[in-house]
């Protein structure tokens, strides 16, 4: 019997292991804490509401009186933290907001956490959900690893830096056991179309044009979200208290690769001409400050907790571009209202 609270659950990568707790240790109580941001959506958790060992709490990490009351009374086991602002442009146009929920809400948190448990951590876990964004950017070779020294260079990567070593120190000073978990780029169902895959699917199904920016070379290392869930069910099991793992998919492509193979699966799955998608290509102003490239060394967790990614890329892809096709209302209601105001902001 265990009592989680998992931070960001109505979001993108928290919905999915909300989902995999729920369903996969029915003994355990899960709470899903979020505060329903832009990104945060009850939808994505909708087949899962009615469990009777799932309970919804909206609430804001930002706000510490409400988490030092919550704490005190629910007297959790574990903290799952996911919650963040977590899209990089927009850390660009806003740092504060990155500030404020990523450094100081991870601090309420773990204020909030120590004082429910008076500094007694007997059978406790802080798990901390980060990005490899904090290493900083790569030339062309080489790989992060989890003694790769922080680099960040967006306020986004520096407000999670910010996080990871508050989490440590804290690990250090208090004695709070914690893991960390540094994951490379996420992609599947339910994530906003803020993100490139999910934006450049719903343009293509659209036909409107896609924001290619600078010359579109930049490389990143993508992670069905699925495989990113069941590594983080893995660590908080069987990681060691302290500790650090990387987690990647082995699978790096520049943006122009991969945006070339999923027009190639959008004109298929669409019934469209072969090369109509790619021909809604179109180069705009580059990201301030945009990395380079990024690949994870994820041998760590390969080698002591066996742990692999499941999909090629090609088929989480293709599954991926089908979820976003048969839900289409999901899509329809994220992508109305502020939405519009947001993408006439970042894109016109
Ligand atoms: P997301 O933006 O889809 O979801 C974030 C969730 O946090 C939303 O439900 C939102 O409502 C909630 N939230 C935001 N501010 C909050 C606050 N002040 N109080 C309570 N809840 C709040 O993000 P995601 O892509 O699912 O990322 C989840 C975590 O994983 C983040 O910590 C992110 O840094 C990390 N991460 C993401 C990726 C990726 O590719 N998306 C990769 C590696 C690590
Ligand atoms: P993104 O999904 O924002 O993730 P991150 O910045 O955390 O890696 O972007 C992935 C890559 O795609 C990144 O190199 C920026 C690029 N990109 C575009 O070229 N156009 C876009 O409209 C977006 C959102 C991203």
């Amino acid at each position: 019997m265990k009592k989680i609270v998992i931070t960001g659950g109505a979001g993108f990568i928290g919905s999915h292991v909300v989902r995999l707790f729920v369903t996969k240790y029915p003994d355990y109580q899960i709470y899903n804490l979020d505060a329903l941001t832009y990104a945060g959506n009850l939808e994505n958790i909708s087949d899962i509401t009615d469990a009777a060992n799932y309970t919804f709490i909206k609430g804001d990490i930002k706000d510490y009186q409400f988490l030092k009351t919550l704490f005190q009374e629910q007297q959790f086991d574990a903290v799952i933290h996911l919650a963040a602002e977590s899209h990089v442009d927009r850390s660009i146009t806003d740092p504060n907001a990155f500030i404020e929920t990523n450094v100081l809400g991870t601090a309420n948190l773990m204020n909030a956490f120590r004082n429910a448990c008076s500094d007694n951590f007997e059978n406790k876990l802080f798990y901390h959900i980060s990005t490899d964004e904090v290493y900083g950017s790569l030339g062309k070779t080489g790989l992060f690893t989890e003694t790769t020294p922080y680099d960040p260079q967006s306020p986004y990567a520096a407000s999670k830096a910010a996080s990871d070593h508050m989490v440590r120190a804290y690990g250090n000073t208090y004695k709070m056991p914690f893991v960390i978990s540094n994951c490379s780029n996420n992609y599947g169902a339910n994530q906003f179309p803020e993100k490139l895959i999910p934006l450049f699917i719903n343009n293509i199904k659209n036909n409107k044009s896609l924001p290619v920016y600078g010359d579109g070379q930049y490389t990143r290392d993508w992670l069905y979200v699925v495989d990113h869930a069941k590594a983080i069910d893995l660590i908080f099991h069987e990681g060691k208290i302290g500790e650090t793992y990387n987690i990647g998919g082995f699978n790096e492509w520049t943006n122009l690769e991969l945006i070339h193979l999923l027009c190639a699966q959008m004109d298929e799955k669409l019934g469209r001409e072969k090369g109509s998608s790619s021909k809604l290509i179109t180069f705009v102003k580059d990201r301030a400050g945009h990395d380079r490239r990024y690949a994870i060394d994820a041998s760590k967790l390969n080698r002591e907790l066996g742990w692999k990614p499941s999909l090629t890329f090609e088929e989480g892809l293709s599954k991926t571009i089908d979820w976003y096709l048969e839900n289409e209302t999901w899509l329809n209601n994220v992508t109305s209202g502020a939405y519009q105001e947001y993408y006439k902001k970042m894109y016109s």
